[in-house]
């Protein structure tokens, strides 16, 4: 089968309900998410704390498509296999998090998960250039990691093109994290992004009692994302 180049949808659980994850995401599944991202922030990488593995693993058994974990900390290597184990299927790193990237791909992988490496807005496209043949997706960070709800940095266009080219014909997927709206989906899906998360713009309005919304907030993006590859074609 050739790779899955298709747009997926990927809501944060950053924008979900803290007290209320599993009915979130099984509405979020319901409503036609294609993976569940979870932001994993120490107060130290990034100026917010969020889910240990415990927490990671409760989210688990509610998660019937596929769990991203996008781990947003330093040190990172010490923590690989907890998030492993707890259930994730994609672990990613950043690049800035630590002084060998590649060690920590390594790592990753060892552990039999799929392994993303992500980039900061102030970090160039060419940082992840020797790593490509180690990773199962790039995530292009369109924000400063760290809360949700932030306005979408657009130098993040350009370098999702460059490393759409960068990867050529690798399975590699590009996945785009940050003030993803349908305004701004169309932008990096014709760059050549094809995982898009997006937490308020999926969140806001809804809820489990009101999951329509949810449903209606995927549908947008996702439509505003294949027309624009379509045009692109
Ligand atoms: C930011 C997180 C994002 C965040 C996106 O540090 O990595 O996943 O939840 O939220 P929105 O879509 O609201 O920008
Ligand atoms: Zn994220």
């Amino acid at each position: 089968m050739s790779f899955d180049r298709s747009i997926k949808i990927a809501p944060s659980i950053l924008s979900a309900d803290f007290a209320d994850f599993g009915r979130e995401i099984q509405a979020i599944e319901a409503q036609g998410a294609d993976w569940v991202h979870v932001d994993v922030m120490d107060g130290h990488f990034v100026p917010n704390l969020t889910f240990g593995p415990p927490a990671v693993k409760a989210f688990r058994p509610h998660v019937k498509t596929f769990m991203d974990v996008h781990l947003m900390i330093a040190p990172v290597d010490p923590y690989i296999d907890a998030y492993a184990e707890a259930g994730a299927d994609m672990i990613t790193a950043h690049v800035e998090a630590g002084p060998h990237i590649h060690r920590t791909l390594q790592a990753i992988k060892a552990t039999g998960k799929m392994a993303g490496v992500s980039l900061n807005p102030g970090t160039p496209a060419e940082a992840i250039a020797d790593v490509l043949d180690l990773c199962d997706m790039v995530l292009v960070m369109t924000v400063n990691p760290g809360f949700g709800g932030q306005k979408f940095i657009h130098s993040g266009v350009e370098k999702t093109r460059k490393i759409r080219q960068m990867i050529g014909d690798r399975p590699i997927h590009i996945q785009i994290d940050g003030g993803v709206t349908p305004e701004t989906a169309p932008l990096v899906a014709s760059a050549g992004a094809d995982v898009l998360v997006a937490g308020s713009a999926v969140f806001n309005g809804g809820s489990v009692g009101n999951p329509d919304v949810y449903g209606k907030n995927m549908r947008a993006i996702r439509a505003a994302a294949e027309g624009a590859r379509k045009d692109a074609a």
